[in-house]
């Protein structure tokens, strides 16, 4: 199964069309036995997703599932020791609110902590983490392709998390996902809706998106040709790549897991999408939204 249940959902108010907020208990529960029930292993959590870690400790702390979580973000022109001791304590109290002796993986939540001059000492830290059997993989979530080469070229990461989408191409048309393949980089691919945005009506979109209305009705045309939905057809592409291992999906229901399980499994035909990438930044990277873009 290359889907893998997404958790920030579980802890924080997250997500563009997600009026409803965090996820409460009662139905965090229901989306972890809907995982469970669909023979899903993988979920991705992190220390800066509120209290997600602290829920699938009370939930999902067994050998069903195997976690990747992420460090503290540091955000500094320079890394220094000290940063490398604060990165062990958080994964201490990560395994502590996780309930585990182990995660399968840690990743460096924001990369240029580990390009500033002294993200090594991030690096040897993880390192001796991963020799003290705490964590089995070591690697970074990035945002961008540029992030992607730069870590390559310095560290000897395992494990990398990335986004893409049928709107963000940028890691298949830069070829940085068959390199990370060919140096035998486990793959997980996050955004496959883009937190949400690309399964929205057109006409609903908040006005930060209008310029893309138009390829969100092309998204819609491309599905209903390949007999399927946004979702499946998004799904589809993602889970299509033989690069990529995982499929790191967000809900904020058991129903929507269900149906992401579901589409999983029925694999349309799917038509070339290559003319559906976008190149416009503002609107691939959820991190250069406005607030008031959301609303
Ligand atoms: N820097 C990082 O490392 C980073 C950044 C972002 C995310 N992540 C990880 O990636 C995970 C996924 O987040 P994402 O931003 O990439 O989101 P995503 O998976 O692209 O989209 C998630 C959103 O899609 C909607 N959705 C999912 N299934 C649905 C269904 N069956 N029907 C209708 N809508 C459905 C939900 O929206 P509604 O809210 O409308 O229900 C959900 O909030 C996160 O949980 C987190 O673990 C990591």
């Amino acid at each position: 199964m290359k889907l893998a249940l997404g958790t920030v959902q579980l802890g924080l108010n997250y997500g563009i069309s997600n009026p409803g907020g965090r996820t409460p208990l009662d139905e965090a529960g229901r989306v972890l036995d809907a995982a469970r029930a669909a023979g899903m292993e993988l979920l991705d959590t992190a220390a800066l997703y509120g209290e997600a870690e602290t829920v699938l400790g009370l939930l999902a702390n067994g050998p069903e599932f195997r976690v990747v979580t992420k460090t503290c973000r540091f955000g500094k022109h320079r890394i220094l020791a000290t940063d490398a001791a604060a990165l062990r304590q958080t994964l201490l109290r990560s395994l502590a609110r996780l309930r585990r002796e182990a995660v399968e993986g840690l990743l460096v939540h924001h990369a240029p902590d580990l390009l500033a001059p002294g993200g090594e000492a991030l690096f040897a830290e993880m390192q001796r983490l991963r020799e003290e059997g705490r964590v089995r993989k070591i690697g970074v979530s990035v945002y961008t392709p540029e992030e992607a080469e730069q870590v390559l070229a310095r560290f000897a990461v395992q494990l990398i998390q990335v986004p893409c989408s049928v709107f963000d191409q940028r890691l298949l048309g830069g070829g940085q996902l068959r390199d990370l393949a060919l140096r035998g980089v486990e793959i997980h691919a996050r955004s496959a809706f883009l937190q949400g945005l690309l399964l929205m009506e057109p006409a609903a979109l908040p006005p930060y998106f209008e310029k893309i209305r138009p390829a969100l009705e092309a998204l819609r045309a491309a599905a209903r040709t390949a007999g399927t939905d946004v979702l499946g057809l998004c799904l589809g592409f993602v889970q299509r790549l033989p690069e990529v291992h995982a499929v790191v999906c967000g809900v904020t229901r058991a129903a929507e897991l269900s149906e992401l399980v579901e589409r999983g499994r029925a694999a349309p035909q799917l038509p070339d999408l290559r003319a559906l990438a976008q190149s416009d930044t503002a609107i691939l990277d959820p991190s250069r939204w406005p607030p008031r873009a959301l609303r």
